[in-house]
């Protein structure tokens, strides 16, 4: 696969998934732009690509500021003159059962995780209409088709973007522009690590692959899906869980 020429977007890349995502695409030539509400991640991830010798541009943004994005990708699109990929993956958790759950819990993780994904999409799919064969790759989860106790924020949000995913893909494969979701299981990164040991032996435990995911899991099925090798497949989500949600 060779993404050298195209320009791709990754929201939240300054660590975890998102970082591995942005730096699988900048490995096979594309140029990348990180996005992060994180100044300090966004200059640290700039400076290590650029001595790794990747394309690379940093954009310090939240995915909620709809004015902001729009500045942000104009910008990109100026430079560089297409977006090719957007990959949705910026996200927030903030659990509590629902009896404890505050509204501003329910409201910020929805704003960032569905809202943000929805303001992203939309900013970008003006420049990304204009390239037949461009992508996008929203971030769900299991979570969003399973449901899980203290987490009905953040199911709720990634089940709301399993239905967005589809309906941009019907609305946009006329333009030949796909849009597809993965449902990541239980990744290592800083989201999970402050998981205690025991919850994440239980979890492992009950993934039929015995092991956690790792973020690179995750980067693989990006680069496919943002490839021509996926491009009779829109509107999917596609587990990447070890085996532990089979429908
Ligand atoms: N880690 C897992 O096990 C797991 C499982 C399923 C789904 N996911 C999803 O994958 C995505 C990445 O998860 P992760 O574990 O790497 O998370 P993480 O917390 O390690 O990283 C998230 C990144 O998003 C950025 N971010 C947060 N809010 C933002 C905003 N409003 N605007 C711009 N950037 C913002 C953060 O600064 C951070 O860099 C999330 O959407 C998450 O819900 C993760």
């Amino acid at each position: 696969m060779d993404f050298k020429g195209k320009t791709v977007i990754v929201t939240g890349s300054s660590r975890g998934i998102g970082k591995a995502i942005a730096e699988a695409f900048a490995a096979k030539g594309a140029t990348i732009c990180i996005l992060d509400l994180m100044e300090e991640g966004v200059n640290s991830i700039l400076s290590e690509f650029t001595e790794k010798g990747y394309n690379c541009l940093g954009f310090v943004g939240n995915v909620t500021d709809s004015e902001k994005i729009s500045e942000i990708f104009k910008e990109i699109y100026q430079k560089t003159g297409s977006i090719d990929v957007l990959v949705n993956n910026a996200g927030i958790t903030k659990d509590k059962l629902i009896l404890k759950m505050k509204e501003a819990d329910w409201d910020a993780v929805l704003d960032v995780n569905l809202k943000g994904t929805f303001i992203c999409i939309q900013k970008a799919s003006r420049y990304m209409m204009k390239q037949p064969g461009s992508s996008i790759i929203n971030l769900a989860s299991v979570i969003g088709l399973i449901g899980n106790t203290g987490q009905a924020n953040y199911a709720a949000s990634k089940a709301g973007i399993i239905g967005l995913t589809k309906s941009v893909a019907k609305e946009f494969a006329a333009r030949e522009m796909r849009c597809n979701a993965i449902a990541p299981g239980f990744i290592r990164t800083e989201m999970t690590e402050n998981l205690p040991p025991e919850v994440v032996s239980s979890y492992a435990e009950a993934i039929p692959l015995k092991r956690m995911g790792t973020p690179q899991d995750i980067a693989d099925l990006c680069l496919f899906l943002a490839s021509d090798m996926s491009s009779y497949i829109t509107g999917q989500v596609i587990n990447v869980d070890g085996g532990l949600v089979m429908q």
